[in-house]
C-alpha cells in the first residue's frame, strides 16, 4: 500500500496523514516558541481529545473550544486549560459552566455586562471564580466590545463582579484571513493587533489586570505570531491545512495533512465521473475541494451524496471504481461530517481517531 487511495478503507472516508500532521504540528510550535508567544490552538476543526493532548504534549499551552460542551468534553478527558472563545450566555449554559469550574480552569470570554453579571453570581454561589477576558472587536464585526472606552468600562464593570477574575483581553481578525494583496493583509493584521496593544495599555494604565493577549487564526498564523504583545495565538486548521488556507489565504509552510477518500461510481459521459462523496462528506461552501495529484479533475457540484466531477484529460484516465483522495476546501466543516479519522503513515493505516466532539454544538 502506498496511499489511502490504494488501502482497504471502504469510502467515504476522512483520511489523516500522520507524517505532514506532526510536521505542521513541530512547525506551528517552533513559530511560536521563535517569538515567544503561547499556542492555543483552536480545538473547533478536531473535537478530539486525542489530537487535543497531541498538540499540548508538542508545546501547546492548552486549547481554545468554541462551544461549552467542546470544553466539557476536553476537561472530562483531563485537559484543564481551555478558552472558550464564544459568548456563555442562558442559565443552562450558566450552570453547566459552574461544574466545568470544579474540574478544570477555563477561560470565560465576555462582552456584556449582562452576560458577565449571571455568571459571576453563579461563580460566587459556588465558591468559586472563573478566568474571564474581554471580547474586543477589531474589525470583525461578530462580537466584541469596540475598542477603546468602550472595552475599558466593561473592564472597570468585570474587575468589580466577585466570581470573575479578569485576566486579559481577546480580539479575532477573521476578517482579514483572505486579504489577497499580501502586503495589505500584513498590514491590517498589524493595525487589528495594534488595537489589542492599545487596550491592553489603557486597561493597564486604570489599574486592571491584562496579561493575557489572545487572537490569531490559521490564515495570519505568520502575521499574527510577529505582533509585540501578542501573548497567545488560536491558530487551530494550522494542524491540518487545507485548498482555504493555501489558496485563498496563502498561508506559506505547512503541510495538507487531511483528505477524503472517495470512490468513482458513475461515469456518464466522457467528461463527467460521478463520486460517493457528496456534502455530507465534503464541504463546498468556503472553498472548493480539490483531487489530490490530479490537476485534470475538478470538483464542480456537490449534492448531498454525490459529488460531480468534471475531466480535461482523456476519458479512459478515469474509471468506475477509482479511488480519489480529496483535500476538503475547509477542513473546519468538512470534520464534522465524519466520525473518525483514518490515520495514515507511509499508506498505511496505524490508528483510527474519533471525532469524539461531533455533535457537540451546545
Ligand atoms: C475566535 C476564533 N479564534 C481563532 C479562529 C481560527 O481558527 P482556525 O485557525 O482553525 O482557522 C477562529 C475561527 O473561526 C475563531 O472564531
Amino acid at each position: 500500500m502506498t496511499s489511502p487511495a490504494a488501502s482497504a478503507l471502504d469510502t467515504p472516508a476522512l483520511c489523516l496523514d500522520l507524517d505532514a500532521f506532526d510536521e505542521n504540528v513541530r512547525d506551528a510550535v517552533t513559530l511560536c516558541q521563535l517569538q515567544n508567544i503561547d499556542w492555543r490552538p483552536h480545538a473547533k476543526c478536531h473535537k478530539s481529545p486525542i489530537i487535543g493532548q497531541r498538540l499540548i504534549d508538542a508545546g501547546a499551552i492548552g486549547l481554545t473550544c468554541a462551544k461549552l460542551s467542546e470544553a466539557e468534553m476536553f476537561a472530562a478527558a483531563g485537559i484543564h486549560d481551555l478558552l472558550i472563545a464564544n459568548m456563555i450566555v442562558g442559565p443552562q449554559k450558566v450552570a453547566r459552566l459552574v461544574e466545568l469550574r470544579k474540574m478544570a480552569d477555563p477561560i470565560l470570554t465576555v462582552d456584556s455586562l449582562e452576560q458577565a453579571e449571571p455568571i459571576s453570581a453563579a461563580m460566587q454561589a459556588a465558591g468559586l471564580r472563573v478566568r474571564t477576558i474581554l471580547e474586543v472587536d477589531i474589525g470583525l464585526s461578530r462580537v466584541g466590545t469596540q475598542p477603546g472606552e468602550a472595552t475599558l468600562k466593561l473592564g472597570q464593570q468585570v474587575d468589580k463582579l466577585p466570581g470573575l477574575e479578569l485576566i486579559g483581553i481577546m480580539g479575532y481578525e477573521g476578517h482579514l484571513m483572505a486579504v489577497a494583496d499580501q502586503e495589505a493583509k500584513a498590514m491590517q493584521v498589524e493595525q487589528a493587533l495594534a488595537m489589542l496593544v492599545e487596550q491592553q495599555t489603557l486597561l493597564g494604565s486604570h489599574g486592571l489586570q491584562c496579561d493575557l493577549v489572545s487572537c490569531g487564526g490559521t490564515g495570519t498564523i505568520h502575521l499574527c505570531t510577529q505582533q509585540p504583545c501578542i501573548t497567545e495565538v488560536q491558530a487551530g486548521g494550522v494542524i491540518f491545512m487545507d485548498v482555504f488556507y493555501r489558496e485563498k489565504c496563502l498561508v506559506p509552510g505547512f503541510r495538507e495533512a487531511l483528505t477524503v477518500l472517495a470512490t468513482v461510481v458513475s461515469r456518464p459521459t466522457p467528461e463527467r465521473a460521478i463520486i460517493d462523496a457528496g456534502r455530507k462528506s465534503l464541504n463546498i461552501e468556503i472553498t472548493t475541494p480539490q483531487i489530490k495529484g490530479r490537476p485534470d479533475l475538478t470538483i464542480t457540484r456537490l449534492s448531498a451524496e454525490h459529488g460531480q466531477v468534471k475531466l480535461t484529460g482523456p476519458a479512459d484516465s478515469l474509471r468506475i471504481g477509482d479511488r480519489l483522495e480529496i483535500i476538503p476546501g475547509y477542513g473546519d466543516l468538512t470534520i464534522m461530517l465524519h466520525e473518525q479519522f483514518h490515520c495514515f503513515r507511509e499508506g498505511k493505516v496505524v490508528e483510527t481517531i474519533p471525532v469524539a466532539g461531533r455533535g457537540k454544538l451546545q
